[in-house]
């Protein structure tokens, strides 16, 4: 993902001067299972307000100036269906998060593979993956959810370099983007949740093996730090990783854990134990400052999150949540942190008349600030408080255990990593850009517009 600007503060300023409201807050009773399915059911309504998608002549999940963001929304459809049965939205899904899957099979789809990340690219196989662990049943005649999964690991396996820093995936793929030369907290973290979870569904030793390469060489660098179970954002490639930009954001924190969990589920030895208790501790004390209610610390308190910065929380709450299910012993820990986090989400949720939620949680009242990212965070906490009413069917599967996604070792390879060697042409760096300031220029429009107006 990009570095962006923080225009969805400034929808916010304008959105508190058009609107002042007393729209009743989302509902929610935490003890109550219906009460939970009704406050998401109403977010995820609200999320879905965002997406043209399967519009007659839009392009199914597609998300063009920010595009890693379709498979947070399909992350939380996911487990919108998962956790309440609600299957409104399904047949949405399955064509959105086959269409964005690239010819191959490993989401790296020609249109945007130009500009994407590793971590973007990482987030729609986190998605597959979630979709083959949760039940999605395949689509036939196209990639099954595993194989997407496994066409994300061997691509960005095949990444792996070992030119600086003893190993690592670099945060972006292009010399032209900003972070070519960083090795960052998400890309390997991610890769290393998406290792870990393909080595418990399938039991296969190549991915137990890659999920404790990049733990290994994560320990090794400055990013994750196992005596304090700091981690770090990203560290940079010119010092040959002497050192760590040491911004915090739940996420990072969020999916070296989600991995450590299931390499501890998977194989029940002690050695993952430590760090999932050691990465939970310091997330449950340096993330939930004000009232136990979760907070992205480095850019709420002073109102700068910009887009991708609202999901951070959101995913990691569900994280949070499949961590309570995979390691039982840390439920107690979790839980009271989700339920709390949740009710301040529902109080936020006030905003424009229609039960828009906000970005600060803790404020216990909608910010002032409006977007897809906002109601997809709400809808993950809320979502995240359904595990209190597990029966044994929550949990992720395995293929031993009624997983059913068929299996391509080999998917996403075909005859080399094209899309990674495929030369960039000058037009292809102009076309997103130019998508970039077309999008900015008309947002500013807008803004302007809407000062005048009010
Ligand atoms: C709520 O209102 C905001 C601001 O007008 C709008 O952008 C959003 O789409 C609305 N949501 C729903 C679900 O109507
Ligand atoms: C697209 O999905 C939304 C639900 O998010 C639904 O309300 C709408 O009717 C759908 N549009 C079409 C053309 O099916
Ligand atoms: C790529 O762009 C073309 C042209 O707009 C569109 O038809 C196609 O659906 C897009 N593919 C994806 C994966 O977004
Ligand atoms: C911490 O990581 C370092 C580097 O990988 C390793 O040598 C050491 O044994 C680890 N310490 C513990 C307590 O696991
Ligand atoms: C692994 O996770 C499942 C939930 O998917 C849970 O039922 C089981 O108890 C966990 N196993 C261990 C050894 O903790
Ligand atoms: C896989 O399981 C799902 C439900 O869990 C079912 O709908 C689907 O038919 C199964 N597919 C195959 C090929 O057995």
């Amino acid at each position: 993902m990009q570095l962006s600007g923080t225009w969805s503060i400034l929808n916010g300023l304008v959105a508190t001067l058009l609107f002042s409201t007393l729209t009743p807050a989302i509902e929610l009773n935490i003890g109550d299972e219906q009460s939970i399915k009704d406050a998401a059911s109403t977010s995820t309504y609200s999320m879905m307000g965002w997406y043209a998608g399967n519009e007659t002549g839009q392009i199914p999940g597609s998300f063009p100036e920010k595009w890693w963001e379709g498979s947070a929304l399909f992350l939380a459809l996911l487990q919108y269906w998962h956790f309440t049965g609600d299957d409104t939205y399904n047949s949405l899904m399955s064509e959105g998060m086959e269409w964005q899957s690239g010819d191959k099979g490993d989401y790296m789809p020609s249109n945007y593979s130009s500009y994407l990340g590793n971590d973007d690219q990482m987030f729609w196989g986190l998605a597959a993956m979630t979709a083959a662990e949760l039940k999605f049943p395949d689509v036939p005649d196209k990639f099954s959810w595993l194989s997407l999964a496994q066409g994300v690991f061997n691509t960005q396996t095949a990444r792996w370099d070992t030119t600086t820093c003893g190993g690592g995936l670099r945060w972006q793929l292009f010399p032209y983007q900003d972070g070519y030369t960083m090795k960052n907290s998400i890309s390997n973290g991610g890769l290393f949740q998406l290792a870990a979870r393909l080595a418990r569904y399938t039991n296969e030793d190549k991915y137990t093996k890659w999920a404790e390469k990049i733990w290994d060489w994560s320990l090794s660098s400055p990013l994750v730090n196992n005596k304090t179970w700091n981690v770090a954002d990203s560290t940079q490639m010119s010092n040959d990783c002497a050192d760590a930009g040491n911004y915090q954001w739940t996420y990072n924190y969020g999916t070296y854990l989600m991995g450590a969990a299931y390499m501890y589920n998977f194989t029940s030895d002690e050695k993952w134990k430590t760090p999932v208790d050691g990465l939970l501790a310091r997330t449950l004390k340096i993330f939930f400052p004000n009232g136990d209610v979760f907070e992205d610390t480095t850019c709420e308190p002073i109102k700068k999150c910009n887009f991708n910065e609202i999901l951070f929380k959101g995913l990691t709450s569900s994280w949070l949540a499949f961590t309570a299910l995979l390691v039982p012993d840390t439920a107690a820990q979790i839980k009271p942190k989700l339920a709390s986090s949740a009710q301040a989400a529902a109080k936020s949720c006030t905003g424009n008349n229609n039960n828009t939620c906000g970005i600060a949680w803790y404020q216990n009242k909608w910010d002032g600030t409006t977007g897809m990212e906002q109601e997809i965070s709400a809808t993950n906490v809320f979502l995240a408080n359904m595990i209190n009413f597990d029966t044994g069917t929550f949990g992720p599967v395995t293929s031993k255990t009624g997983g059913n996604s068929s299996s391509d070792p080999n998917a996403g390879e075909g005859s080399g990593d094209d899309d990674k060697d495929k030369p960039i042409t000058n037009g292809d760096k102009a076309g997103a850009s130019i998508l970039t300031l077309i999008f900015v220029f008309s947002w500013a429009g807008i803004m302007a517009w809407m000062m005048l107006g009010a």
